[in-house]
């Protein structure tokens, strides 16, 4: 695991747009998109670009369950905001909220199967958790409904006008779809995020902590700012 300390979620964007770049000089097509506050700032930068998505495919992370993907909280919703109204790509998935699990579930993962993942944005939840996918689930799991946990509805309910709005659960690209991708970036920023990150680098992998299993891929780049830092 390489890890860039930033000074702040700006200079993350801009360490974050580089890597993106690169990698796109380098061939890559297929982009593993994130939502959440932390990557708000890197769209900005890709949104101010020139960088071209025209003839590139973006792959989202997940999707509440019971969503329309036109409600104000969707992270289709989200997505088309924070990036694709400005940045057109070929095309974008996200999962479909009010799909019924059985059908969302299988087309979702045959589209990743379609599309490898060439560079996957991350960002990470209080407790370690990446994508949807909390702590205890398995790390061979592949695109699936998801159960939220309390600690996730508390800490996403600031989008929504209450807690009780907050979707229970979610579809999420699975752990092993997420290690699957050729580059993974994850991005952290805050205090609240020191003890995940310390756990995800210098901890044991382990289910219980998602995103330590991010020690066993050959190339994971770390963005944090020096208070998601401060524990390692
Ligand atoms: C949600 C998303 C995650 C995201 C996390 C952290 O749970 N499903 O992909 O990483 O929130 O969000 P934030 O960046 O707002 O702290």
């Amino acid at each position: 695991m390489k890890i860039e300390i930033v000074k702040n979620k700006e200079e993350g964007a801009k360490v974050a747009f580089q890597l993106i770049q690169k990698a796109t000089n380098e061939g890559a097509t297929v982009f593993g998109l994130a939502t959440g506050s932390t990557p708000e700032t890197l769209y900005k930068e890709l949104r101010s670009s020139d960088i071209d998505f025209s003839d590139k495919i973006a792959i989202n992370l997940d999707e509440y369950i019971g969503l329309d993907s036109d409600h104000p909280q969707s992270y289709k919703t989200f997505m088309q905001k924070q990036l694709f109204e400005k940045k057109p790509f070929k095309e974008t998935h996200i999962p479909n909220g009010m799909a019924p699990e059985e059908t969302e579930v299988k087309r979702y993962n045959d589209i990743l199967d379609k599309h490898p993942i060439d560079v996957q944005i991350l960002g990470i939840g209080t407790n370690a958790h990446i994508g949807f996918n909390e702590p205890g689930t398995s790390f061979d799991t592949k695109t699936q409904k998801v159960e939220l946990t309390e600690e996730t509805i508390e800490a996403n309910k600031r989008n929504f006008d209450s807690e009780k709005d907050v979707p229970k659960s979610a579809y999420s690209m699975g752990i092993a779809s997420i290690m699957a991708a050729k580059k993974i970036i994850l991005i952290a920023y805050g205090q609240n995020k020191a003890e995940a990150i310390a756990k995800t680098v210098n901890g044991a992998v382990n289910e219980d902590v998602p995103a330590s299993i991010l020690q066993k891929h050959s190339d994971v780049v770390i963005i944090v700012d020096e208070e998601a830092a401060s524990q390692l």
